[in-house]
């Protein structure tokens, strides 16, 4: 079953967007709109609008669109029923149950949550008992301040086999509950202990402020150093990334991206609250879906050894991907930044992040390393390499000025790595234009939606499909003629259902703003639809506008359908004809 209409209906009308929006992003009035930077790519000047009469977003860089839903889903990176959740929440509603599966998950969930959150309270109250002098010792010796130990909730797991079982079971929580979330384990003779023991604990909070999770240090040099939870009904670790939930709110600009706990926590002590670990997996393209939401510059920050270099390419080619400005840090003498910040203090750190390097100076330094720079055949390997990566810049000065650092390297001519750079780029240059001829070739490929799966076969068709659906946006006079339209005579799947959506709610006496069609359609079919609604329309001629397009579609389909008897006739020909 899903979330019934008339809760979603109370949902947007107790939620602005307006007021929502206005928490993650600055917004300044114009006209009837409000305008802001982006928060779903980067940009300089604002191109994002929020309009409180429609209650949709739409950025004309981007073009992500839709309602307060759509918002929340695209920014926390949640799905429908988890955003609507978020939503109900900040509206003080009580969420409908839906499916019966899904309430017991949900429930399920909810509780794990809680007892991650009591548990992770039960450690950091154990700092303050006298069985708890290492944990508290071992954060002394790293130099982590009170403060800085209240901020991240950090803890101490005391030891014995179940002291953590207990405490939990006073608080009514069972062992099943806690072998469930991670915390307890159970050994091959089934009894069952606690996972973390006379270790220092390190909560992971997600974006919205639970508890997900543990990592917990051993306070000497055994092994396993670190212990986490395992992935749970409420824990991914490659989903999720360590003091995101602080990071998120830095006004830094950007994301300091660590391997470590203990480096993000140094981090954060020393003043840069940007910092963020994943959680001693590589880098996923979840977490790169999700620094994204909240930053357009990531800097790696991983250790120099030859194990963080690589994960740092890795890193690299996923999170340049996204277009997110990329930059990596140049530690000297230190082999992670907690040792960094430690030896040299914050000041030199800003320094390093200034001075890191911009990806493409570490592009070149990584091919370099590649190649033994005194042998000749591979000094023109390296060059040809490197070209590649010159080749790609935009600007011709860069252009100029790392094709010249790469041929001095080379010890070749800079003349003979221009001359490289030069026949990529027409090499490049001629693909590109042969998109383009084939692009202009096709005027239509203007008109079509930004994304692939919605692409219109009969353009004109489509245009007037659209202009149906805003005018029925727009006001409710426009039903009426509508109704002489039947959804099968659209050309585009996607107008067609909306279409359905729009004239069902009307005859149901419950005609629906766009915003909250989110629970029908897929973001992409939302951000087309706030897309659409941009365009401007006159409702004075509305009347008239409707009849044009009614019209329109339904000369299309006409032609369709002559179009189509031809071609059978013509195959019955060419077949001998009966
Ligand atoms: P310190 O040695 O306390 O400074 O830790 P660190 O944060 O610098 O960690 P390190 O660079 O050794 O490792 C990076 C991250 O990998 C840690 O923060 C953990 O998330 C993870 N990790 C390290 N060792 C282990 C381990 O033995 N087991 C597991 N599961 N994860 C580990
Ligand atoms: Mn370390």
């Amino acid at each position: 079953m899903p979330i019934p209409e008339s809760f979603l209906e109370e949902l947007n009308s107790r939620t602005d967007i307006v007021d929502l929006v206005s928490s993650y992003v600055a917004l300044t009035k114009k006209g009837n709109k409000y305008w802001g930077l982006c928060p779903f790519h980067s940009e300089k000047t604002a191109s994002f609008s929020v309009s409180p009469d429609r209650q949709m977003y739409y950025c004309f860089g981007c073009h992500k669109g839709g309602g307060a839903i759509n918002f929340v889903m695209e920014l926390e990176g949640l799905g429908f029923v988890d955003a609507v959740d978020v939503l109900a929440k900040r509206a003080g509603l009580q969420m409908p149950e839906t499916t019966p599966g899904d309430s017991s998950t949900r429930k399920k969930r909810e509780r794990m949550l809680s007892l991650n959150k009591e548990a992770a309270r039960w450690f950091h109250a154990n700092l303050s008992l006298p069985e708890a002098r290492d944990g508290v010792t071992y954060f002394r010796n790293r130099a982590l301040s009170p403060r800085t130990i209240t901020r991240f909730g950090l803890g101490y797991a005391l030891e014995g086999w179940d002291n953590l079982i207990r405490a939990m079971a006073e608080k009514g929580f069972e062992k099943a509950e806690l072998l469930e979330a991670g915390l307890a384990v159970k050994n091959s003779n089934g009894r069952i202990y606690d996972r973390f023991r006379h270790r220092v604990m390190f909560p992971i909070i997600d974006v919205r402020g639970n508890v997900i999770g543990f990592g917990g240090r051993v306070l000497d040099d055994s092994v396993p150093k670190y212990l986490n939870s395992p992935d749970t009904l409420v824990f991914n670790k490659s989903r999720n990334l360590f003091a995101l939930n602080m990071a998120k709110k830095t006004s830094l600009g950007r994301i300091i991206l660590t391997e470590g706990y203990m480096d993000t926590i140094a981090l954060h002590q020393a003043g840069f609250d940007c910092a963020v670990a994943s959680l001693g997996t590589s880098l996923t393209e979840d977490h790169v879906k999700l620094l994204s939401n909240y930053t357009s510059e990531v800097v790696i920050s991983y250790d120099g050894d030859q194990a963080g270099i690589k994960a740092a390419q890795r890193a690299i080619s996923l999170l340049s991907k996204t277009g997110m400005k990329v930059r990596v840090l140049k530690m000297k003498n230190a082999k992670d930044p907690d040792e960094f910040i430690k030896k040299f203090g914050p000041a030199a750190f800003a320094d390093l992040l200034e001075e890191s390097d911009n990806d493409v100076e570490y592009r070149l330094n990584q091919v370099k390393s590649k190649y033994d720079l005194t042998a000749d055949d591979q000094r023109i390997s390296y060059l040809k390499e490197a070209a590649a990566v010159v080749a790609r810049l935009d600007s011709p000065v860069e252009r100029e000025v790392y094709s010249t650092r790469v041929a001095e390297l080379a010890g070749l001519s800079s003349a003979a790595m221009q001359e490289e750079v030069k026949r990529l780029r027409s090499k490049s240059r001629w693909k590109q234009r042969k998109v383009e001829e084939r692009r202009a070739l096709s005027p239509a490929q203007a008109s079509q939606p930004e994304d692939r799966s919605l692409r219109y076969d009969n353009v004109p068709s489509a245009k007037a499909e659209e202009g149906v659906i805003r005018l029925l946006l727009l006001d409710e006079d426009f039903y009426e003629p509508a109704q002489s339209l039947k959804p099968e005579e659209f050309s585009s799947p996607t107008w067609g259902k909306i279409f359905s959506l729009l004239m069902e709610h009307w005859k149901q006496g419950t005609p629906c703003t766009g915003a909250s069609l989110a629970a029908y359609l897929t973001p992409e079919e939302m951000s087309l639809l706030a897309r659409i609604r941009e365009v401007p329309e006159s409702v004075g001629q509305g009347r008239q506008a409707m009849a044009d397009y009614i019209h329109a579609i339904q000369r299309q389909r006409t032609a369709d359908n002559d179009e189509a008897l031809m071609k059978f006739r013509y195959s019955k020909k060419s077949n001998g004809g009966t």
